[in-house]
């Protein structure tokens, strides 16, 4: 008897997904696929929630600002969110106090911590930065607020009204009764024309520097350095 050849399906591509619990919208996916940019060590167990995963600083970007601090600053990180600032600046021989209104996302950042080894340079704190601000000093005040979501792209020219919880103003002046000494991430579509009237609420005006933060040629956000900050980035900046 003749025995049937049996055809041969043609071999599938195995269907790239994704399979990681943290995955917990479709919105997350993209942020997703970039996670090692946004923590080189994200497979070692870090942890972000779906807010975390799409306002976290990326990594190349929270060791540029790190690497302006001088060694041994306190830095005081107003919105630490799951910790992608605090992890940098404390990995640079800073001592952070971080400030997070949302204690779930402070666990995630404790995590985090853990993980890079940096637990013991860094003070968590769970609060409204705008209540603790007066009770505070510090060499440095950073900033990374809210940009209001992934729709803070639509717009043309994004303004600090824009910015949450509260005006970009008010957010500032709160930083200033802590140090003149602020770094302060903002969106790459900020009117930069408004970022420079930040520096004449002091009299007399703040320093101040700015530049675009890239990762992988692409145009993350922008920096404003004031104070001594500025004095601490490379004349062609
Ligand atoms: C853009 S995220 C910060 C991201 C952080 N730099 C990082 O790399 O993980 C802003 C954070 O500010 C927090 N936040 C909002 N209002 C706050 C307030 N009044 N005081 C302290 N934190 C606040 C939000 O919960 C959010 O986690």
């Amino acid at each position: 008897m003749k025995r049937r050849r049996k055809k041969r399906s043609k071999p599938q591509k195995p269907r790239k997904t994704l399979t990681s619990p943290a995955i917990v919208s479709p919105r997350i996916a993209k942020y997703y696929l970039q996670r090692h940019t946004l923590f080189s060590k994200y497979d070692a167990g870090v942890q972000l929630d779906e807010e975390g995963w799409f306002s976290v600083t990326p990594e190349p970007i929270a060791a540029r600002h790190a690497s302006l601090a001088a060694d041994n600053s306190l830095v005081i990180d107003c919105f630490s969110g799951v910790g992608g600032n605090a992890i940098q600046f404390a990995s640079s021989r800073c001592h952070v106090i971080a400030i997070e209104i949302d204690a779930k996302r402070v666990e995630l950042a404790v995590n985090n911590a853990n993980i890079y080894g940096v637990e013991d340079y860094i003070d968590f704190v769970i609060g409204d930065f705008f209540q603790l601000a007066p009770r505070l000093k510090g060499d440095i005040a950073f900033l990374a607020p809210p940009w209001g979501g992934p729709s803070y792209s639509k717009v043309l020219n994004f303004t600090l009204d824009m910015l949450k919880p509260k005006h970009g103003y008010s957010i500032f002046q709160a930083a200033q009764s802590i140090t003149p000494n602020i770094i302060m991430f903002l969106p790459r579509n900020m009117d930069l024309n408004e970022v420079e009237e930040l520096s004449w609420l002091s009299s007399p005006p703040l320093n101040l520097k700015m530049e675009e933060n890239q990762v992988k040629t692409r145009t993350k956000g922008i920096t404003a350095y004031f104070g001594d900050t500025a004095s601490a980035l490379p004349e062609d900046s």
